[in-house]
């Protein structure tokens, strides 16, 4: 997700520097180019050869090294962050003091900065240290924590630097925030419930995860979202325009309804493929053995397929076994622009569980396997991808 994206790192002196190197791991896995400038006081943690090591790339500290490496350093920067970033140089940043190689960097900088700061909570509290975080953010400088916990000193409270995990997605969310805005998506999910009496009906095994995830992505991307889920205990993500479903003609509708304004449609609900033919309107007595007669549902990728326009449209292929076969068949049966195909047999992927394993297959039979990922990973690739064909 952060291929060929040119990311400086400062680090500055605390003892969460340690956990910076896990940072850089997590973005060099995603294709970045990783730059690292020190402080003095951070080398006295962990020493530059560490970072050396896992960049690949020397590690910055003097002003002195080269007359003008605090302009030449940030020339090709995308992304300042600045983790772990000290009460000290919060506050030197703050006031333009430039006493050092890395606040030289930002005064020259005109790119995002995002500061993940770490100190004892009562430094964190301190009226000064907040006020200077206040300045920094009037000035666009992004904040990701501090968490509350158990600090270095053994005591506890907000102080903590941020885990190496939320960084790398707020390092992500730096590089992505905004790239939907204008555009209206429309996602299902969930599965629906075909009834076949007042209390029992045909449904499947979806959360509503993946759906969710998608719809949440879109929405941090600055997308307008209209979520239409079948019954699912997850929570709509705040800002969604959410519809409820229950049954596949009701999702039919829903999509239908809300099809015309969209410019993406992102189908990940597990529709039922029948449902009963008629519903008894009481409860059906206990027997040996009954008949339920069924039908086809709708099939609103289909229909929407019809519909498509210039609108980009993507399904889901929920198959046992990693069958592209079928999975090729759906997208050019329904007209789609991407299939995203899970094998629902494998562990960590498909129904009910926070993580996925996709394989993308665009139009022109281009497959593209990924490896185990968040679900949230997995809707964000799903953006990216859709976001590299030409949209409305
Ligand atoms: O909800 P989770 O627990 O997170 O699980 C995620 C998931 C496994 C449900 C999701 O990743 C997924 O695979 N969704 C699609 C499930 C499905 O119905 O696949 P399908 O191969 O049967 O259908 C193909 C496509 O047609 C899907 O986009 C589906 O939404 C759509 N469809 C299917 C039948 C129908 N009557 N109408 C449809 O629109």
């Amino acid at each position: 997700m952060l291929n060929g994206k040119n990311i400086l790192l400062g680090l500055t002196g605390s003892i969460a520097v340690y956990k910076s190197i896990d940072l850089v791991r997590g973005m060099i896995k995603e294709g970045a180019n990783v730059t690292v400038v020190m402080t003095e006081a951070a080398s006295r943690f962990v020493t530059p050869l560490t970072f050396e090591t896992v960049t690949g790339r020397s590690v910055h500290i003097d002003t002195f090294e080269s007359p003008l490496s605090h302009i030449n350093l940030p020339r090709d920067t995308e992304l300042f962050i600045i983790a772990p970033a000290t009460a000290n140089t919060i506050s030197k940043l703050a006031s333009g003091i430039a006493d050092n190689l890395l606040s030289n960097i930002y005064l020259a900088y005109k790119g995002p900065v995002l500061i993940a700061p770490a100190m004892n909570y009562r430094m964190y509290e301190n009226p000064i240290i907040k006020e200077n975080i206040l300045r920094l953010e009037k000035t666009g400088v992004k904040f990701v924590g501090p968490e509350a916990g158990s600090l270095a000193c053994g005591e506890e409270g907000v102080g903590r630097m941020s885990e190496a995990g939320d960084l790398l997605e707020a390092v992500r969310a730096a590089f992505t925030q905004g790239d939907l805005s204008g555009h209206n998506i429309l996602v299902t999910a969930g599965p629906t419930r075909e009834a076949i009496d007042p209390v029992r009906f045909i449904s499947n095994r979806s959360s509503g995860k993946m759906g969710f995830a998608v719809a949440a992505a879109a929405l941090k991307r600055g997308a307008k979202v209209t979520l239409v889920s079948g019954p699912s205990s997850e929570h709509p993500p705040q800002g969604a325009s959410f519809v409820s479903v229950e049954s596949a003609s009701q999702m039919r509708d829903a999509v239908m309804q809300h099809i015309e304004n969209s410019t993406a449609v992102i189908m990940a609900a597990a529709v039922a493929d029948f449902s009963p033919v008629s519903k008894s309107e009481t409860k059906i007595k206990k027997a040996d053995s009954i008949s339920i007669e069924l039908q086809k549902t709708p099939d609103i990728l289909q229909e929407v397929g019809g519909k498509k326009g210039s609108r980009i449209l993507i399904g889901f292929a929920a198959e046992t076994g990693k069958n592209t076969e079928k999975a090729k068949k759906k997208l050019k049966d329904k007209n789609l622009d991407l299939i995203v195909l899970n094998d629902v047999t494998q562990k960590g992927a498909g129904f009910d569980v926070d993580t996925n394993i996709v394989t993308i297959i665009g139009r022109g039979g281009e497959i593209t396997d990924y490896p185990l990922m968040k679900k949230m990973d997995v809707a964000n690739i799903i953006i990216d991808r859709m976001l590299q064909l030409k949209m409305r």
